[in-house]
């Protein structure tokens, strides 16, 4: 299947455009970004390998068995301290990069955000609610180190926020193992096509959907459904609704909590989410499974679409080297995404045991794959 909107690099009137510096320094970026997953990303483990573990065998006569007993030795070794050190610099001059050519042409995005925003054209629309409260988990982060993070709204045309969110994603994305292109709801799509194919929406809901990069492929997939899109910041909701807008879908976009919608019972057929998931609290998660089983018709579906980063997967080196992103990486909710049991969780929401699945699906446009949990709710 193949979905035109689904491109990370698709081009449109919202995004801006770098001039020949901005676009060298994007390409330094990935350039660095590459070399710290191939061979710079080696170090680490030769750190451990090579002087941590002998060290730490010797003194302790076993190998380590937490992150914790890794944490203080790692933290010591000049490869590892190297590694961090560049990983966090790649991270925050991507931000530098993409945030020069917004910051340039934000005047013009905001005009034609509040153009589109009220044009007699538009197919979607945006209810802004400012009385919803950012929650403390994401609220003054600037998660994974997007300046000004998900709350940024200074003014009551800001879009700051989500176009750093697409721009920094699609420098992100680029050259490493998500591919080129935005493959979340290009993968969940087509799951949901070959494997529930019984479901046809009519009425979609996107949860977390920053700048509605994996909202629109749901108006172009499903084009008899109504599409709603939420997310807490008004700065990434309005660009998502202007970026939707200049592609031509209908998205209806609204600033609500995930964990209480206020939307009624029984409204939706399809609740989505793509990368919500890893930046929720403890708290917050199991809410959020319980609002979706409100939300749904009876025989509804829902699918969660995240990174497949679950400790059980990984050696104690990669659990540790992916535990990264929480202390480096401004990804204070990563530790109970790794861990989060999906299967009892949507289960405790009460989604029947027979109905849920949890699952490893290929990208559809690169190498890897994304983890998709999800289940049908009681007919
Ligand atoms: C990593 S982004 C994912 C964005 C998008 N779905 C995508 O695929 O690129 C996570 C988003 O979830 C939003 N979010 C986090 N907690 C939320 C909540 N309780 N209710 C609504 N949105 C939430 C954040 O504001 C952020 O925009």
């Amino acid at each position: 299947m193949h979905l035109k909107t689904a491109t990370r690099t698709l081009t449109h009137e919202m995004l801006a455009r770098p001039d020949h510096d901005e676009l060298a320094r994007e390409k330094f970026v990935l350039s660095l970004k590459g070399s710290l997953r191939s061979g710079l990303g080696k170090a680490p483990r030769a750190a451990f390998e090579h002087r941590v573990l002998p060290a730490f065998q010797k003194e302790y006569g076993a190998a380590p068995a937490s992150l914790e007993d890794l944490r203080d030795p790692m933290a010591r070794e000049p490869l590892h301290q190297m590694w961090s050190a560049l990983s966090r610099s790649a991270q925050d001059l991507m931000w530098h990069a993409v945030g020069a050519s917004i910051e340039r042409a934000a005047p013009r995005m905001e005009t034609l955000a509040r153009k589109l925003r009220t044009s007699n054209r538009k197919l979607g629309s945006l209810m802004l609610n400012p009385s919803v409260k950012m929650p403390e988990y994401i609220g003054h982060i600037d998660v994974h180190g997007q300046p000004g993070g998900y709350e940024q709204d200074e003014s009551a045309d800001d879009i700051i926020a989500g176009a750093l969110y697409e721009s920094g994603g699609n420098l992100y994305s680029r050259g490493v193992a998500i591919g080129r292109h935005d493959s979340k709801a290009g993968c969940l799509i087509g799951y949901l096509q070959e494997h529930h194919a019984n479901l046809r929406p009519t009425r979609i809901l996107d949860m977390g959907c920053s700048a509605g990069g994996a909202s629109v492929p749901y108006a172009e997939a499903f084009p008899e459904a109504e599409v709603h899109a939420i997310d807490i910041g008004a700065g990434l909701l309005r660009y998502a609704h202007a970026r939707a807008e200049s592609l031509r879908f209908p998205v209806h976009f609204s600033q609500r909590n995930a964990e209480e919608t206020g939307f009624p019972d029984g409204h939706f057929d399809l609740i989505v989410s793509h990368n919500l998931f890893h930046e929720v609290s403890r708290r917050s998660g199991p809410r959020i499974f319980e609002e979706c089983h409100r939300l749904l018709r009876p025989g509804g579906a829902v699918f969660h679409l995240d990174i497949p980063a679950q400790r059980h997967r990984f050696d104690l080196l990669d659990q540790f080297v992916g535990d990264w992103q929480t202390w480096h990486n401004a990804e204070p909710c990563w530790p109970v995404y790794v861990t989060m049991d999906a299967r009892a969780e949507l289960e405790a929401a009460g989604f029947p045991e027979q109905t849920i699945e949890v699952l490893d699906r290929p990208k559809v446009d690169g190498p890897g794959h994304w983890f998709l949990f999800g289940a049908r709710k009681e007919n």
